[in-house]
């Protein structure tokens, strides 16, 4: 790897440095080490491994068990990227609990902790960064409350979407957190947000003025061909290649070939 290792200050100060920040997830050795071997700076262990690695429908049956199994995986790849890791669903309710958990992510390998929300868990936020742990917001379309919902929208369309995202976005900046995931937003509010605040805005959906951009690696690659997104055209047809692959092997081995 090149370079001195990424830390969140080191995210932070890329908006002020006029940098853009890539972003990508990761739920394993191979896949951190290869995304950190492109030098990308901010590698996240996603929740949306319950989607597009064990086969959940949503990322609301993440357990904290499985969480600190891919962290550990992941932060064996010694990444120079800043390696962070998402709080799963239910698992900061409380301070007590979101201290707990983001702590217990700490010791499998995470150099920072992600969770959804805004003003409701600006105690939990400001409980983890006080006690030395880096904290990532997300804003926007949850995932975890995709429940709820109905579904994944796009928000800040409506004034009053519009406010509470300000809210949001300066509850995060008040708490301390280095840099904020803006998901599914409306690119003008977006945009808004990120020539006012003073952290990094990171992308997913929300149009082309964040200081970043994230994306599910598999989704990036072309690795579940089974549903399509919006916001992600695929750089590579990774299943069709799987699938070719496979199928060339399977006949040698058919046909007799050693
Ligand atoms: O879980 C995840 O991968 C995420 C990204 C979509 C930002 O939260």
């Amino acid at each position: 790897m090149t370079g001195a290792k990424i830390s969140a200050t080191t995210i932070r100060n890329m908006k002020a440095r006029g940098l853009k920040i890539p972003a990508l997830t990761a739920y394993d050795f191979p896949m951190t080490r290869l995304v950190d071997e492109a030098n990308i700076p901010l590698i996240l262990v996603g929740d949306s491994l319950g989607m597009v690695v064990l086969g959940y429908p949503d990322t609301t049956r993440v357990t904290m068990a499985e969480m600190e199994h891919h962290v550990r995986a992941a932060a064996r790849a010694k990444p120079n990227g800043l390696l962070v890791a998402d709080l799963p669903y239910n698992s900061y309710q409380t301070v007590e609990s979101a201290l707990a958990n983001a702590s217990s992510l700490v010791d499998a390998g995470a150099e920072a902790v992600k969770a959804e929300g805004g003003r409701e868990i600006a105690p939990q936020i400001s409980a983890i960064i006080g006690s030395g742990i880096p904290f990532l917001g997300h804003l926007g379309m949850l995932p975890q409350h995709v429940l709820e919902e109905g579904g994944y929208h796009v928000k800040g369309k409506s004034e009053s979407e519009h406010h509470a995202l300000v809210a949001d976005a300066q509850a995060l900046v008040e708490a301390g957190a280095f840099a904020m995931v803006l998901e599914l937003v409306a690119p003008h509010v977006a945009k808004e947000l990120t020539e006012h605040l003073p952290i990094p805005t990171i992308g997913i959906g929300s149009g082309p003025h964040c200081d970043g951009q994230i994306l599910v690696t598999p989704d990036l690659l072309g690795m579940l061909p089974w549903y399509s997104l919006k916001h992600v055209k695929p750089r590579l047809n990774a299943a069709e290649q799987m699938r070719l692959v496979v199928e060339e092997w399977k006949q040698s081995v058919v046909n007799g070939a050693k």
